[in-house]
């Protein structure tokens, strides 16, 4: 899941597809009285295989199935953020429980990855770039104001939900696995997504200690990757020397000098988050894409 340097994997468009052939081994569980029916893999992350599920009171579910071999700890830290992390922009955790050898997770189910959903034509872009803003800008409000950072801000952990007729309903932040608090003062190396790193990341000494501000840098890129449809691969040089922000600076318009703002390399110069959403509010146009939430 960590990328050290060299080139960037955009997991956000690579994310291996749903796939209706492939079943768990065990499809029936049950747990605190309740019955699982899982279904097909939806997703295999790099941790986890993700199943199609529901429960017998018929809520969707989905059940991340930890792989054999993946960490423990990290499954534990996950539930234990999931637990703590409750918020309505944030996927809402049934229950989890290790079984048989395997370690679950029960979610409610909610659309697909954000990075598989594309808009061909550019028109709704920005509204759409405003309900994202609006989603995980709120979640991440509120995990950082818990000291949290959510530190893997991609478009794969972005879930969005669409109607029949692929009209964007809610979207809402998933994935908490490298969730952590953070320690006023500390300087941690956080295990990071393999998407684009922050400047940070390679480089505390000159851009900052690796923290909050991280989230709010991947949420403005996943924002760019809105407008403009797919975001270039950056190299570590780009990213060290601000060709995002310069991406954005060059849409000459409210919502990219926003979106610049918090592309800033300087970490400490970035907006928290619900500073951000006001400016990307006031860049914008309130009217929703589709049918309301
Ligand atoms: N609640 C959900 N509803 C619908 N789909 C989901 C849900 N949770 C996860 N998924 C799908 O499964 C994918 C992987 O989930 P998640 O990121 O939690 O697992 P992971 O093993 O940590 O993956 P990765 O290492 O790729 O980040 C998501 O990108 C999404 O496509
Ligand atoms: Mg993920």
């Amino acid at each position: 899941m960590t990328n050290k340097g060299g080139r960037m994997r955009d997991t956000g468009t690579k994310l291996t597809q749903e796939d209706t052939e492939h079943f768990p081994e065990i499809r029936q569980l049950s747990y605190a009285g309740v019955r699982y029916q899982l279904n097909h893999q939806l997703a295999l992350g790099a941790t986890s295989t993700v199943f199609k599920a529901a429960d017998e009171w018929g809520n969707p579910l989905v059940v991340k199935r930890y792989q054999a071999d993946a960490d423990a700890a990290m499954w534990k830290k996950e539930v234990a953020n999931l637990h703590r992390l409750r918020h309505p922009r944030i996927i809402f955790m049934h229950a989890a429980f290790e079984q048989q050898g395997w370690r679950y997770i029960v979610l409610e189910r909610w659309g697909v990855a954000f990075g598989r959903f594309k808009l061909k034509k550019p028109q709704g872009r920005e509204r759409l770039c405003r309900l994202a803003a609006r989603s995980t800008l709120e979640a991440l409000h509120y995990i950082h104001r818990a000291g949290y950072v959510h530190g893997d801000m991609n478009p794969g952990n972005v879930l969005i939900k669409l109607t029949e007729a692929n009209k964007p309903v809610g979207i809402k932040l998933c994935d908490l696995a490298l969730a952590q608090a953070m320690v006023p003062g500390s300087r941690i190396k956080l295990k990071v997504a393999a998407w684009n790193p922050a400047p940070e990341w390679y480089d505390t000494a000159t851009f900052g200690a690796v923290g909050q501000p991280m989230d709010i840098y991947h949420t403005a890129l996943l924002l760019l990757e809105v407008l403009l449809g797919e975001l270039p691969v950056f190299s570590e040089e780009e990213i060290v020397r601000g060709a995002p922000q310069r991406l954005a600076l060059d849409l000459h318009s409210q919502l990219g000098e926003a979106l610049a703002l918090a592309l800033t390399p300087q970490a400490s110069e970035r907006p928290v988050a619900v500073a951000l959403w006001r400016a990307i509010a006031k860049a914008t146009s309130p009217q929703l894409p589709a049918a309301k939430q």
